[in-house]
């Protein structure tokens, strides 16, 4: 039997159609394009997961056939985050961001308030709980700070102690750029608005880059470069898939030179600020990790970011913490502090060897502001429990306050100085010399001896972290300063 050509035409055809069906149901691709045509080199993302691609000359991708029907999007540098549905041929436009900073914005405040519908925690719940407790909600108004700043004590009385106003006032102007970066006052007391509220959401999310300024010299504000828009919102983060329209990404918010400029500053011309520089020369850096590896990491408690707000379920390793610590500073104190101790007889005396070292810390412990200390106090005791003296070894100087000062032990600060040599100092009296600087190194253990009659049986180590120096605390009434990081107790078994 002959076959009728136009039968076998339709058989091709059937073959040819059903080719046709089984080739695009592998893939599902798709298109970018801005206002002037297709979008090359753009980052093409599987919403909420972790599968991206990227796009070709001709702005196209594609995706397994299986995502049909899923939410894709895209980003490219100088573009908000764009997006669309996994369809036969979807397209997604990106729009361009702002060319230039608008100066006049309006900063969002982050509180929560229903009759302001764009204020961060009316959505952000979780994240401004966080963030609320955190020292960059209070880098205006915290307490310690403008008594520190105005020369005020605890309870407001004016000219007690330090204070910058009172001793320096030619320096009022220097300390908003990171203090309150959202402003463009002078002076702290005459900061308003939205901009009391310190480090806050919408400053943060504006920053766009990093501009050239020298870190540490150029200060805070001065040193990033915003982008505020005329009209709509903007908000910059590190995720890529984000694409309500008004949010970008940017690589720079998993960097730690994304903090450095208000982690960093010479301030007249003594180097109050370090933590940034101490990064950079640590094992940490080395192994490629950021700030916010530590002080952003999740608590793998958020899976949404904006719950019933337009937020979706997302893996909770991806949403970083606001509290800018991994639990409490307490905690990552107690962490990274290690001790040992080791014991050695000598002829007439018991020799103890104590090492202290930090872990999983990437900067100098402490680090920040300059004025933060450790003190390690060692305490010898015989069986009856009373105290044994030291026969040598270090004592703690005069600077660790009455009660501790001559004990055993060992202070790991940044001492400043004044012109004179004294210390206690207020950085801004302070002679820019290097001072000495006996702090925590990472990946360096310090170890020292500690002498004994030999009728030691016990050795007490407690270690104390101190934000400010005893003598400040006393003038200025501030309560509670000591944080009691460990106390151990060794046991020294002769024979
Ligand atoms: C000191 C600057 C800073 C402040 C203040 C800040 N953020 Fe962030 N935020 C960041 C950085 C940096 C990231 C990215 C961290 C990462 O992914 O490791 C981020 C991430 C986010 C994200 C993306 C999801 C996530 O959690 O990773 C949201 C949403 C967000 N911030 C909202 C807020 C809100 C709301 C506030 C105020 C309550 C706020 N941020 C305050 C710097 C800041
Ligand atoms: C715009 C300036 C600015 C930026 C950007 C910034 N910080 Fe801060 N940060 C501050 C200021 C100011 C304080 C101190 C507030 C106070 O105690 O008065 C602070 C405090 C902190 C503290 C708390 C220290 C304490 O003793 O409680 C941590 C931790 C911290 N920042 C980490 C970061 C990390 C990590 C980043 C980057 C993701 C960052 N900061 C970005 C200005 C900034
Ligand atoms: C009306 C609700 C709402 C308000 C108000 C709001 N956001 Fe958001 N925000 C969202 C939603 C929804 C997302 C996306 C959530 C998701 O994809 O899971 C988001 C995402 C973000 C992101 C992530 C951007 C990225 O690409 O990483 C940032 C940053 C952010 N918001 C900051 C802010 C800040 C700062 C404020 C206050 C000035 C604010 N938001 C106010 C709902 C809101
Ligand atoms: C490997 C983890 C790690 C990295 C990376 C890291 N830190 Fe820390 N950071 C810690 C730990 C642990 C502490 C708590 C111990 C302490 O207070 O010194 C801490 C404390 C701090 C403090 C509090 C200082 C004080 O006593 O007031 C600040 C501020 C800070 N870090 C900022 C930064 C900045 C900025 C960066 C990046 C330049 C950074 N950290 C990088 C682990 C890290
Ligand atoms: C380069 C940015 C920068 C400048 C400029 C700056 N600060 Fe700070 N300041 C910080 C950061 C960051 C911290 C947080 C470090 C930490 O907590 O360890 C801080 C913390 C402090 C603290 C400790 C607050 C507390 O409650 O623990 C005091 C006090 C302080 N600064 C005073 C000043 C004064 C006064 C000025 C102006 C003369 C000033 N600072 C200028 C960045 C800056």
């Amino acid at each position: 039997m002959r076959l009728a050509p136009g039968l076998i035409l339709l058989l091709l055809l059937t073959l040819l159609a059903g080719l046709a069906v089984v080739t695009p149901s592998l893939y599902v691709a798709g298109q970018v394009r801005d206002a002037d045509g297709p979008v090359t080199g753009a980052r093409v993302r599987l919403k909420g997961a972790a599968l991206t691609a990227r796009t070709d000359v001709r702005g196209r991708f594609r995706f397994p056939y299986s995502f049909s029907g899923r939410r894709v999007t895209a980003w490219k540098e100088g573009y908000f985050i764009g997006g669309s549905r996994l369809s036969s041929s979807p397209v997604i436009h990106l729009t361009r961001l702002p060319a230039v900073d608008n100066d006049t914005y309006e900063w969002v405040d982050p509180a929560p308030n229903p009759a302001a519908s764009h204020n961060c925690a009316n959505c952000h719940a979780e994240i401004y709980r966080e963030w609320s407790h955190s020292a960059h909600a209070y880098s205006v108004t915290g307490r310690r700070f403008r008594n520190l700043y105005e020369g005020t004590d605890w309870h407001g009385n004016a000219h007690v102690g330090w204070g910058l106003l009172t001793q320096y006032p030619d320096g009022a102007g220097v300390c908003a750029s990171c203090h309150a970066p959202a402003t463009k006052a002078y002076d702290l007391r005459q900061v308003q608005g939205v901009a009391e509220r310190g480090v806050h959401c919408d400053y943060c999310h504006k920053i766009a880059s990093v501009a050239e300024g020298t870190i540490g010299l150029t200060h805070g504000r001065f040193n990033l470069r915003l982008l505020r828009p005329l009209e709509g919102q903007l908000f910059f983060g590190a995720l890529d898939d984000v694409d309500r329209g008004e949010d970008a990404y940017s690589p720079l918010y998993r960097d730690s030179r994304y903090c450095a400029s208000c982690h960093e500053g010479i301030v007249f011309g003594v180097h109050v600020y370090s933590t940034f520089s101490e990064w950079q020369v640590s094992p940490a850096a080395r192994q490629g990790r950021q700030c916010q590896d530590c002080h952003m990491k999740p608590t793998g408690r958020m899976t949404n970011m904006a719950p019933h707000h337009g937020g979706i379920e997302r893996d909770p390793n991806t949403l970083a913490n606001h509290r800018f610590f991994d639990d409490s500073q307490d905690a990552m104190l107690r962490r990274a502090i290690k001790t040992s101790v080791r014991f050695e007889r000598q002829p007439g005396k018991v020799r103890a060897w104590v090492r202290l070292w930090a872990e999983g810390v990437g900067h100098r412990l402490p680090t920040g502001f300059v004025d933060r200390h450790l003190v390690l106090v060692v305490e010898g005791q015989a069986s009856d429990g009373r105290t044994v003296p030291l026969k040598a070894g270090p004592q703690l100087p005069a600077l660790v306050g009455e009660e501790l000062a001559g004990r055993p032990g060992r202070l790991y600060a940044r001492v400043l100085r004044d012109f004179e040599g004294r210390s206690p100092v207020p950085f801004w009296l302070a002679s820019p010399d290097p001072p000495l600087d006996t702090r925590l190194t990472p990946g360096k253990t310090e170890e020292d001896f500690f002498d004994f009659p030999t009728t030691l049986t016990r050795l007490c180590l407690r270690i104390l972290y101190r934000r400010f120096w005893p003598e400040v605390v006393r003038s200025k009434q501030w309560p509670d300063n000591d944080l009691l990081v460990s106390e151990h107790v060794f046991l020294f078994l002769s024979e």
